[in-house]
Formats: structure tokens, sequence, C-alpha cells
């Protein structure tokens, strides 16, 4: 990026040892992993023909936000807002300061257009991922009934849902993922500020360590259950399997190609119930090896599970009938396969000292439909006892931005 103008060469900060510091200590404690050996972007490009953040190397850090247009709000609002989000999410993922202003720009009518926390800090990978939610395409609001993708159903219920409303559905959403979580929420906070007027944030998410994987050469992180998560991933250089089950060309809607629709879940893990339970039974629940994400068929992390073995120990298969992997596996759900993308969280504790945590489920799927049929079939999972959804949102997520263009200029 030599010559490139950036938040930290503006203040003259190169080579000073903050901010690259503090992340690459705070992203060891999260993920003792290989990651040093992967090639580490800084900065990822904006334009393209799909949306960065979905096949791009799992960042460490996430703040989600849905948002919902203020009921005031118009056709051309949305219009200027999506136009005004490009610029300012082209700027900031390159580094930049929200507009040409900055931090230090405004006046004695103005505040400054930058909020400023990110000054000093290289972009960290920042990618910011745009949706639209079911809501934004209802009667009578902007006109856009005509441009909803089929796909884009409202999610059923499932058994065990526990939803709130206060961490579910959105008009929109921008997923901001980076490697430094400051990059994150300043990008997010700035977003809202250009937003306010013509849309509010209705939940946000922040989330800490990945939990999964888009290549092979990044080592599969753990969730707070202590298990590998993200070893059978759609892997970001499989372009057979992203046309198959992420890429949403061939949609009713030609805006969508280079889309994909995007399942977010927050998922309540009841930590100290599991902790309870013998390493043997943890193993039998998900299906794999606690210690290297081996299935229980035998094998390494990346061997496949064979679901014919069986074991005498257990008496049965020994990838159990009601364990998570089984019933998550293409097998079992007519092939289907997703790109997950979640992140772990913890919120404190509630009144019993119990940790509020667990994990904010992404997936990026060609269709919904794919999340539905797996997660019908979990309803027979062993996993359930220590689990609860209490969020779910469903995003359509437009193509890729071309220079010059707004993010779902083809809604209009
Ligand atoms: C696999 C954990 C929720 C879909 C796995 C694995 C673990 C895991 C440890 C094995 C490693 C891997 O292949 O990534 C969890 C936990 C969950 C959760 C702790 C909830 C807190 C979900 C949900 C879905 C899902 C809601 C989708 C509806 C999958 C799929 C696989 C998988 C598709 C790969 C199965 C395969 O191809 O072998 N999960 N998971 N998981 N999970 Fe989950």
């Amino acid at each position: 990026t030599g010559g490139r103008w950036s938040r930290r060469s503006a203040l003259g900060l190169i080579g000073a040892a903050g901010a690259v510091g503090v992340t690459g200590g705070f992203a060891a404690g999260v993920a003792r992993d290989d990651d040093a050996a992967a090639p580490q972007e800084s900065v990822v490009p904006f334009h393209g023909r799909h949306q960065a953040g979905i096949t791009t190397r799992v960042q460490q850090h996430l703040y989600f936000a849905s948002f919902d247009m203020t009921s005031t709000a118009t056709r051309e609002d949305l219009k200027s807002l999506l136009a005004d989000w490009t610029d300012a999410a082209a700027r900031l993922t390159q580094g930049r300061e929200v507009s040409p202003e900055g931090a230090t720009g405004g006046g004695p009518y103005k505040p400054p257009d930058d909020t400023g926390e990110a000054l000093g800090l290289e972009a960290n990978a920042l990618t910011l991922t745009f949706g639209f939610g079911p809501t934004l395409f209802a009667a009578n609001r902007f006109g856009l009934e005509s441009k909803r993708p089929k796909e884009l159903v409202d999610l059923p219920s499932f058994a065990f849902d526990l939803l709130e409303d206060r961490f579910s559905g959105g008009d929109l959403c921008i997923q901001a993922c980076a490697d430094d979580p400051q990059v994150a929420v300043h990008a997010i906070r700035n977003l809202s500020r250009i937003a306010f007027g013509r849309a509010q944030v209705r939940w946000t998410q922040l989330g800490y360590g990945r939990t999964s994987t888009t290549s092979k050469s990044q080592s599969t992180p753990r969730n707070l259950f202590g298990f590998k998560d993200g070893t059978a991933n759609v892997f970001s250089n499989d372009d057979a399997d992203l046309g198959r089950w992420v890429w949403a060309d061939g949609s009713d809607q030609a805006w969508m190609n280079g889309g994909t629709f995007l399942v977010a879940r927050k998922i309540q893990m009841l930590i100290e119930s599991w902790d309870r339970v013998r390493l043997e039974e943890q193993e039998a629940i998900v299906g794999r090896d606690k210690a290297r994400g081996a299935p229980l068929s035998g094998g390494s992390e990346f061997t496949e599970p064979d679901f014919d073995v069986v074991s005498t120990a257990a008496r049965g298969p020994a990838i159990p009938a009601d364990s998570h992997v089984r019933l998550a596996h293409p097998e079992r759900n007519g092939g289907a396969r997703m790109l997950r993308r979640g992140y772990n969280f913890v919120e404190g504790n509630n009144d019993l000292g119990q940790l509020n945590a667990g994990l904010f489920f992404l997936a990026f799927v060609r269709s919904p439909e794919q999340f539905i049929g797996v997660q019908r079939s979990l309803a027979q999972d062993a996993l359930n006892e220590y689990i609860r959804h209490i969020g779910s949102a469903i995003f359509a997520v437009p193509g890729g931005i071309r220079t010059g263009e707004s993010v779902g200029s083809g809604l209009f």
C-alpha cells in the first residue's frame, strides 16, 4: 500500500508501537493459531463482483448492526442513505476517515464528520457487508415489492426457538469485521451517524473470536464449548462449492447476481451446564473429538465422517444418531452446505452469576432453504439441551459494488 493515504500515515504514526501491537496481542490471546503464517491483508478491496466479508479471510472481531428505516423515511431517503453508506464504506475499509473532512474538520456550527476513535489505526482488514431484510420490501413502504427475491422468506419457527424481538429482524444490516474491535465499532458508529433521521439502529452484536475459517491455511478456531468450529465449511478457494451453495446467481432478481443470503442467529450457550458434562459425552453430543476435532468415526480433523462405523463401547454408531455433526452434515440434508462465519460473544453475567455467552451464528447461503433444512434436522440435536436461539434475522446480500455505483443500486 506504498504511498497510500491512511489515517495512520496522516498522523505520522508509521512505526509507532500502538495499534498493531495491541491488536496482535489480543488476537493471539483469542485464538492461538497459525494466522501469522497466513497472508494478513490489512486492506481488503471494497469493490468487486461480490461484497467483501463473505469469502474474505475471517477477521478476529465483529460488530454487526441491524437497522430500521425511520417511520417517515421515503424511497429517496433509502436511496440517498445507501449512496452515503457506500461512499463512507469505500473510504473506511481502505483505512481512511469517513469523509475528506475527517475527524479534525467541522467548524463553529458543525462537528467533525469522523468521530475520531480510529485515528492512528490501520484498516485492520475491515470489511463492511450490507444486507436487506424482508421488511424493506413490504407493501406501502419504498415501492420495492416487486424487487423482493423469491428466496427471501421469513424464517419459520423452529423447535426450541426462544426468540426475542430485541435481537431479531431489521430492514437493513451491516456486518463489520476487522482484526481490531475499535475499527469495527468505529465503522458502525459512523455509519449509524450518517443514517441519522433516515434509519436507526434496531440491535447490534459485538463478537470476539471468530468461530470459523474460510480457508484451510487459517487454523480452525474454537467456540465457547471448547470444540473446533468451522472444520467442514465452504472454503473461499472452492469455486464449485461457492457457486453451488453461496452465490445467488440465478435468483429471480438480477440485482442479486454475485449476492447471497445471510442468516444470523443469536445462540445463547448454557456454559455452566455444559461444563458439568463428561468429556466423553460432550464428544458424543458434537460427534467429534474435542482436542483434535476429528470425527468419532476416526481419522484426523479433515477426515470425512463415516456414519456407518459402529462403536462397541458406545453400543451403536460411533457418531451418535443425535449428534450435531451427523444431523448438520450434508449427507443428511440433501447435500446442503453453508458458509459459516460466526463469532463468540460474552456479555457479562446474569443474576445467578452465570455467563451470558454464546455463538453469534452467521451463515451465507445461496438460498435460505439450506439453513431451514439443516435447522429443522437439528430439532433432534443433543446439543439443544445446552443452547437457546434467542435472536434471528435474515437478509438478502446484494452482489459486489462496482466503482461509481452504490450498494443495492439495482433496486431502484
Ligand atoms: C459443525 C458447533 C449451531 C450447522 C459444527 C461443529 C461444531 C459445531 C463443534 C463441528 C466442526 C465443524 O465442522 O465446524 C455448534 C454450536 C452451535 C452450532 C456450539 C450452537 C451454539 C449450528 C447451527 C447450524 C449449524 C444453528 C445451522 C443450522 C453446522 C454445520 C456443520 C456444523 C452445517 C458442519 C457439518 C458437517 O458437514 O460435518 N457445529 N454449531 N451449527 N454445524 Fe454447528
